[in-house]
């Protein structure tokens, strides 16, 4: 057994759920200790502790009392919750941030993940295969936090070897957590109103093309970005991440593979402006190249995948 020890804060969100169980399975259930201001989504197969991501003191007992060398922060408001309380999501995503990079510039932790977002992307930005570094003007507080956080992690490395790592998800896609508060919620939302009802009603507009990836690609590449050497991490703002784009109308047209019936209904709400703002594909050659990063899934491979545990989970 490694002498690593884990925490992950927001545990209990949609990427905390399964990141836990990923690393739990690799790195061993003590090992890696759950912590969440919510109750945990799934049965917990090791330590869980309640803590508020902007709790230092909290935190620092945390690290203390099981000699954690790695934390990763998924604690956050997502993009369409941030916009209705701009100041809280604010102070949410970016004192977590400072918590957790000044625990590790004291010398309290030897590694820190981070996720950052294609938000951070906007209107200004090439909307396809959008290259690493570019123009990145985002229009939400939460894109502008992720942005600004992206430049924090940059800082701490360069000026006090603080080793933080970060990806730039696309939405992402998976039947064991409930998504949170995201734009791309739709995309995890629709499977279940499928199986559930043969209908659902889209609140993003049928061309509105946005980069997603399967949840198990996505653990598996913030897994191995963090098992990389600290040499081949070359990007310390954060990575490009790319898995497959599609629209309302093309993941219904992949559904309807497995429930022919599915009728889409369309009710744009504020949330269209946010998927309007960012890119429609992303190119992740960086990521590729200097970690080896690869998709497994592709749309087709995803939704099937989708379909099968989420009729088992539903009984459906
Ligand atoms: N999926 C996230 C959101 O929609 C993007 O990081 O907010």
């Amino acid at each position: 057994m490694s002498s690593k020890r884990i925490l992950v804060i927001g545990s209990s969100g949609q990427i905390g759920t399964e990141l836990v169980e990923g690393l739990r399975a690799r790195f061993g259930n003590e090992h890696v200790v759950a912590s969440d201001i919510k109750e945990p989504q799934v049965e917990q197969s090791g330590p869980f502790v309640m803590v508020d991501a902007m709790d230092r003191r909290g935190i620092e007992r945390i690290i203390d009392k099981y000699a954690i060398t790695e934390v990763y922060l998924l604690a956050a408001l997502l993009s369409a919750t941030a916009e209705k309380d701009p100041a809280f999501a604010w102070k949410l995503n970016m004192e977590s941030l400072f918590i957790v990079l000044e625990l590790a510039r004291e010398g309290k932790l030897k590694k820190v993940y981070w996720p950052s977002s294609i938000a951070v992307f906007g209107p200004s930005t090439p909307k396809d295969h959008t290259p690493q570094h570019t123009i990145a003007e985002p229009s939400t507080v939460y894109g502008i936090s992720k942005q600004a956080g992206e430049q924090w992690c940059a800082y701490y490395h360069k000026r006090y070897g603080v080793d933080v790592r970060s990806i730039r998800y696309p939405g992402l896609i998976g039947w064991k957590s409930a998504p949170g508060g995201g734009t791309t919620d739709y995309a995890v939302h629709i499977f279940h109103e499928a199986l559930k009802h043969g209908r659902y009603t889209s609140f993003l507009g049928p061309q509105s093309t946005l980069p997603m990836m399967y949840m198990p690609d996505a653990i598996r590449a913030t897994i191995d970005l963090m098992e990389a050497p600290a040499g081949q991490v070359k990007e310390r703002t954060s990575y490009n991440l790319a898995g497959f784009s599609f629209n309302p109308e093309e993941i219904a047209a992949e559904l309807r593979r497995h429930v022919p019936a599915l009728v889409l209904d369309y009710a744009p709400d504020q949330r269209q402006a946010i998927a309007d703002s960012w890119p429609r594909s992303i190119d992740d050659s960086a990521a590729r190249t200097d970690w080896g990063w690869k998709p497994d899934y592709d749309l087709a491979a995803m939704v099937d995948d989708m379909v099968l545990n989420l009729r088992r989970e539903l009984g459906a």
